[in-house]
C-alpha cells in the first residue's frame, strides 16, 4: 500500500477549485488535511460557502479555514473586480451545488498555516496553492521560518509570455502581485509552477464529461457539470474543451508524468508596469547568473490528467 500524500489546499473556490477539492479528498493516495480559502475568482464569503457546498456534496468532512478578504498591499485587484468583469462567466457566484450545511473552523487560515507547519511531525505535507497567493505571502510575513517548514508547494499560475486577464497576466499571480513576488522569493525548496502554458495542454472534453458522469457518485456527477460549464464558457473563443487549472495540480501530486517540458526557472513578478502588472517574469536565459527558485511546467497531458480524475471519483 502506498502511503498518502498529505496536502493542504489554498484555493478561491471556483469551478476549476472545486473539481481540485473533489479529487484531492476523494484520490486513495492523497489525505486532505484542509482547506484554506482566499478572496480571488469571487469573493471570500463565495468562496468559502462554494468550498463548503462542494466538500458537504461528496460528503467529505475536511476543515476550512477562511483566508484574506482582499490582496496584502492593494485594496482591491490591480483594476476593481467592478470594472474587471472577466472570469464572471466561467466562476458563478454561488455554485449550482446545495446550500452549504458545514461551517468553516474558528481559526484564520494565516494562523492554521502557521500553527500547522510549526509541528515538524507535519512538515511532510504539501501546500497546493490554487487561487491569489495573499495567504501564503501573509504567512510568511508573519512566520518567515515558514520558508523553511513547508516542504513543496506547487501553485497554479502564471505563464510564460501571455496572460489571460490581461495580455500579460495569468489571474492567480495579478491579483496579489506583491504576495505572489514574495512567496517566489522567501526561499522555499521545492516549488512547481504549473502555468497556463500547462493546464491549457491539457483540456478536457465534453467526453471526458460523459465518462465522468457515467462513474455515478456524487464527486463524478458535480464534475461533469462542472466541466461542462466551463467548456460552455471557453466555447466563445472557439474551444472545443476546457482548462481545469486547479486540478492539474493535484493530478502532478500522484502522476508527475502528467506534466512535462519541465525546467529549472528563476521566477519572478512584475508589481509596477502599467501592461504588465502581474506577469510571471521566467529568466529562460542559459547564463542567467540568478539561481533558479522553481520548476516550470510548459505541458500537460490530458489522458493522464483524465484518467487520474476518473479514478479519483471511482473511489
Ligand atoms: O488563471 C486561472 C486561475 O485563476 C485558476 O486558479 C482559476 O480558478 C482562477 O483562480
Ligand atoms: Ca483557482
Amino acid at each position: 500500500m502506498t502511503t498518502k500524500t498529505k496536502l493542504i489546499l489554498d484555493c478561491d473556490t471556483g469551478t476549476d477549485d472545486a473539481v481540485a477539492i473533489i479529487a484531492a479528498a476523494k484520490h486513495r493516495d492523497l489525505e486532505l488535511v484542509a482547506v484554506t480559502t482566499v478572496n480571488g475568482n469571487v469573493p471570500l464569503a463565495n468562496v468559502t460557502e462554494n468550498t463548503l457546498r462542494v466538500l458537504d456534496f461528496i460528503g467529505e468532512s475536511v476543515p476550512v479555514y477562511v483566508g484574506a478578504n482582499r490582496p496584502i498591499v492593494r485594496d482591491d485587484f490591480p483594476v476593481p473586480r467592478s470594472i474587471l468583469n472577466s472570469g464572471a462567466a466561467m466562476h458563478p457566484e454561488y455554485l449550482d451545488l446545495p446550500v452549504a450545511t458545514s461551517k468553516p473552523q474558528d481559526r484564520s487560515a494565516v494562523e492554521f498555516l502557521i500553527e500547522y507547519y510549526s509541528h515538524e511531525e507535519n512538515q511532510d505535507t504539501v501546500l497546493v496553492a490554487v487561487g491569489p497567493l495573499t495567504n501564503v505571502g501573509l504567512a510568511l510575513a508573519a512566520s518567515p521560518e515558514l520558508a523553511q517548514r513547508i516542504p513543496r508547494l506547487v501553485i497554479m499560475g502564471g505563464s510564460r509570455g501571455w496572460g489571460n486577464v490581461t495580455a500579460a497576466a495569468e489571474f492567480n499571480i495579478w491579483v496579489d502581485p506583491e504576495a505572489a513576488e514574495a512567496v517566489f522569493s522567501a526561499g522555499i525548496r521545492d516549488v512547481t509552477l504549473v502555468p497556463l502554458d500547462a493546464t491549457h495542454d491539457a483540456p478536457l472534453t465534453i467526453e471526458h464529461c460523459d465518462r465522468f458522469r457515467q462513474i455515478g457518485t456524487p464527486a463524478g456527477i458535480a464534475t461533469d457539470a462542472l466541466i461542462r460549464h466551463r467548456i460552455e464558457g471557453y466555447r466563445v473563443q472557439g474551444e472545443t474543451g476546457a482548462p481545469v487549472h486547479d486540478a492539474l495540480c493535484i493530478a502532478y501530486l500522484v502522476h508527475p508524468e502528467v506534466l512535462s517540458d519541465v525546467h529549472e526557472w528563476p521566477i519572478h513578478v512584475e508589481t509596477r508596469g502599467e501592461r504588465t502588472i502581474g506577469q510571471t517574469v521566467m529568466d529562460h536565459r542559459h547564463w542567467a547568473s540568478e539561481k533558479p527558485n522553481a520548476r516550470v511546467a510548459l505541458r500537460a497531458d490530458a489522458q493522464i490528467f483524465a484518467d487520474f480524475l476518473a479514478d479519483a471519483f471511482g473511489a
